[in-house]
């Protein structure tokens, strides 16, 4: 399974993706989840993706379609994988496209995941996410069972930087400036589904799975 998640801040790409990984046994990857990473562990990477991640900008292209090339090319990736975050703007799309030719790969869906603006202001600013595994909760949707501590992991849950409602409108407005066309270059193609994304995730993945005939 290769499958491309998009979607606005907050859609719910990171939640579905999860469930989709852990199902069907695929790598998750999130370009968001590893700048993160790198900015948690102080390197190169993380010093120059902070910058624009804490104003709610794109990280430049160069520097993501580097990142993903080398991510593609992992060996967890050989099953399929998940990508959630990636690609982000048009010439991060064809980049993609070179990337899968040079590994004789093939997408088999691009699903978008529409949202409304008001929901994603709700949901970001209710997120919380666990410093130890990354699960992801919100406090008015789907809270944890143990508060402040995630229920997987007993890790620390915490509430990330750029979901103060300030930069969540920014990357928003960064979503349909940069984003949107992305959506215009995958519509039309038959691997393209759209899906509303105002109900759980395990209903989203049902839909999913009808869109696709049992994606395995
Ligand atoms: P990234 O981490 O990818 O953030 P994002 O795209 O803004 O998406 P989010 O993680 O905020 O939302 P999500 O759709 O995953 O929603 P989630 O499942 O968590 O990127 C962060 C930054 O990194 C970017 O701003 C940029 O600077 C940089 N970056 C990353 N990729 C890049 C790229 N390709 N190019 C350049 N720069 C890049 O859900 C949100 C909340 O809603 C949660 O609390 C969840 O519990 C809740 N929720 C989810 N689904 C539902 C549902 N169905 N019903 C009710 N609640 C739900």
């Amino acid at each position: 399974m290769r499958i491309i998640l998009l979607g606005s801040p907050g859609a719910g790409k990171g939640t579905l993706a999860a469930e989709m990984s852990k199902k069907y046994s695929v790598a998750h990857i999130s370009t968001g989840d590893i700048f993160r990473e790198n900015v948690k562990n102080n390197t190169p990477l993380g010093r120059e993706a902070r910058y624009y991640m804490d104003a709610g900008k794109l990280v430049p292209d160069d520097i993501v379609n580097a990142m993903m090339e080398d991510r593609l090319r992992e060996p967890d990736c050989e099953k399929g994988f998940i990508l959630d975050g990636f690609p982000r703007t048009v010439p991060q799309a064809k980049a993609l496209e070179k990337i899968l030719e040079d590994l004789h790969l093939s997408l088999d869906g691009v699903v978008f995941l529409d949202v409304d603006e008001e929901t994603v202001v709700k949901r970001l600013s209710g997120r919380r996410t666990c410093r130890s595994c990354g699960a992801i909760y919100n406090v008015a949707f789907r809270p944890s069972a143990k508060g402040d501590r995630c229920e997987k992991c007993g890790g620390e849950l915490y509430q990330r930087e750029d979901d103060s409602e300030e930069v969540i409108r920014k990357r928003l407005k960064v979503f349909y400036d940069q984003t949107a066309p992305v959506i215009s270059y995958y519509e039309g193609k038959n691997m393209f589904v759209r899906l509303r994304s105002a109900r759980n995730s395990h209903s989203l993945l049902e839909e999913l799975e009808a869109a696709f005939g049992g994606t395995e």
